[in-house]
């Protein structure tokens, strides 16, 4: 210890330092001694690699009942603090054990997502340097990084340079913008209406609900057999639409539907609101980085054409909750829906070349999302997301080639962008689609409850459907074949 240190840390040897740490308050108001908030953050980081360490052995799932978690938590707040160790474990046990491990290896259900070691420590870098990223002045260096990373994405997805945009909590978050900027690129018309398939993701019709089109002016349009929209379809409910007065202003289309992956037909969607000057959004939130491959890229062709793109970091780029983005081909459009002046922020002005980042998006103060983005890419390098990503997609085309090749599986949609939807079917014997139906959900629930893979089902043309979903970078084949082998044989005992 340094002259410096010992005058800091004065007032506390450090045999009582470490024991108070264990047996009591450590805490001079809000704030601690620098060797506390060591010790504790050592105590943070060791909880957290061992977790990491040990995440494969357990199951991808865990919670409670309510009743049970309620009486362990709720009681009034503490007038006096309590040994933070104390604490510490207590938030592990009962806080953040009972979740489901999106990071699992075997976690399939929803959308996975398993966080890089440097975005964890990017966000808790962040939160430490306490970066309002709102605006130049109150945060230059997370603004030009946040530029960096927007332009790092607006490449992968062949958008202009006069592309720009906001990171964001999420899908939905950029969905909300995305329509908010549409509407006022319309005019703001009174019968507004917006476009979008029965496969669209719910966060689509929330922000088409939070602007302010009502539920009659909302289309959500049945996908044809393949499950994505069908142009001449759109076609004609725009055209109704616009005989009967009302105003189209979006066009939502899916690159990677939530449920099978799904790629709308995007060129020739694109080709439709072009000729008809609407909006187009494109939700990539799920499949929007595939674009760093190259089937990927080629899935996700004619993306490039929308007037905007919502996609999240925290899904299949590998960042920790929350990491969104909204892109928008003119980044002006985005600027004309979000920058208002007020007087108590006249200071942030620093004119066009310092942009402010919440005058593109609704929140003022905004965490830096930037970092935890740049530091994993600069950590791990480009070409271990792009392998990363290349494996879901190959892992879920080897499971889909597997329930092809099962006697008791069946494929119900092409693989799509690491997503797999199939279903038992032992053929013969079992019944229709009711029976098929029961014998799936059956198969789930063993699923769940029995088995370290968590998985998850949605409806496909109502049929009841399994769903695996294999974005996480630890996920092995084995991980996926030991799961799907699992299927097999609960399905063969049901019989
Ligand atoms: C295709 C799609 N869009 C939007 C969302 C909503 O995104 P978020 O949960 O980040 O708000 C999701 C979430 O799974 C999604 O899969």
């Amino acid at each position: 210890m340094d002259a410096e240190d010992g005058a800091r840390d004065a007032p506390y040897d450090r045999e009582r330092r470490a024991a108070t740490v264990r047996s009591g308050p450590m805490t001079h108001g809000l704030r601690m001694p620098p060797d506390v908030m060591r010790e504790l953050a050592t105590h943070v980081t060791e909880i957290l690699v061992e977790r990491s360490a040990s995440l494969r052995d357990g199951r991808a799932w865990d919670g409670e009942f309510k009743q049970d978690l309620r009486e362990r938590l709720l009681e009034p707040p503490p007038e006096t603090g309590r040994p933070p160790r104390e604490v510490i474990d207590r938030a592990v046990r009962d806080v953040l054990s009972p979740i489901m491990r999106h990071d699992h290896p075997r976690a399939f259900g929803f959308v996975p997502s398993e966080p890089t070691w440097p975005g964890v420590l990017a966000d808790f870098l962040a939160t430490g340097f306490n970066v309002n990223a709102a605006t130049w002045l109150s945060a230059s260096g997370p603004s030009q990084l946040e530029a960096v990373v927007i332009d790092w994405f607006r490449r992968w997805l062949g958008y202009p340079e006069t592309a720009g945009g906001a990171l964001t909590s999420g899908g939905s978050a950029a969905a909300l913008d995305a329509l908010v900027a549409a509407r006022e690129a319309a005019g703001h018309p009174a019968r507004a209406t917006v476009y979008m398939s029965d496969q669209s993701h719910s966060a689509q019709i929330r922000a088409a609900r939070i602007i302010g089109i009502r539920p009659d002016h909302l289309r959500l349009l049945p996908a044809g057999a393949d499950f994505r929209l069908d142009p001449a379809v759109l076609a004609g409910a725009v055209e109704a639409d616009r005989a009967a007065g009302r105003i189209p202003i979006a066009v939502c289309a899916n690159a990677g539907s939530t449920s099978t992956g799904a790629v709308d037909p995007l060129p020739a969607v694109a080709d439709y609101c072009t000729a008809h000057g609407i909006w187009l959004h494109v939700d990539a939130a799920y499949g929007g980085f595939a674009a760093i491959t190259e089937p990927g890229a080629r899935r996700l062709r004619g993306i490039e054409r929308a007037d905007s793109i919502g996609l999240d970091p925290h899904k299949w780029f590998f960042q920790p909750y929350e990491a969104g983005c909204l892109l928008v081909k003119d980044v002006r459009t985005l600027e004309r829906a979000f920058a208002i002046h007020h007087d108590v922020l006249q200071d942030s002005v620093w004119g066009a070349n310092h942009p402010n980042q919440a005058d593109r998006d609704l929140q003022l103060s905004r965490r830096d999302r930037a970092l935890k983005i740049w530091m994993s890419v600069q950590i791990c390098g480009l070409a271990a997301f792009r392998a990363a990503v290349a494996k879901g997609i190959e892992l879920a085309e080897r499971a889909g080639q597997y329930v092809v090749d099962s006697p008791v599986m069946e494929l119900m949609t092409p693989v799509s962008l690491g997503i797999v939807c199939f279903r038992v079917n032992p053929g013969e014997g079992v019944g229709g689609e009711r029976a098929l139906h029961q014998l799936n959900r059956k198969v789930l629930a063993r699923v769940f409850w029995e088995e370290r893979a968590f998985m998850s089902s949605t409806l496909l043309h109502r049929r009841f459907a399994l769903r695996m979903c294999v974005i996480n970078h630890s996920t092995s084949w084995d991980d996926v074949r030991e799961t799907l082998e699992t299927i097999e044989g609960f399905g063969r005992e049901a019989l």
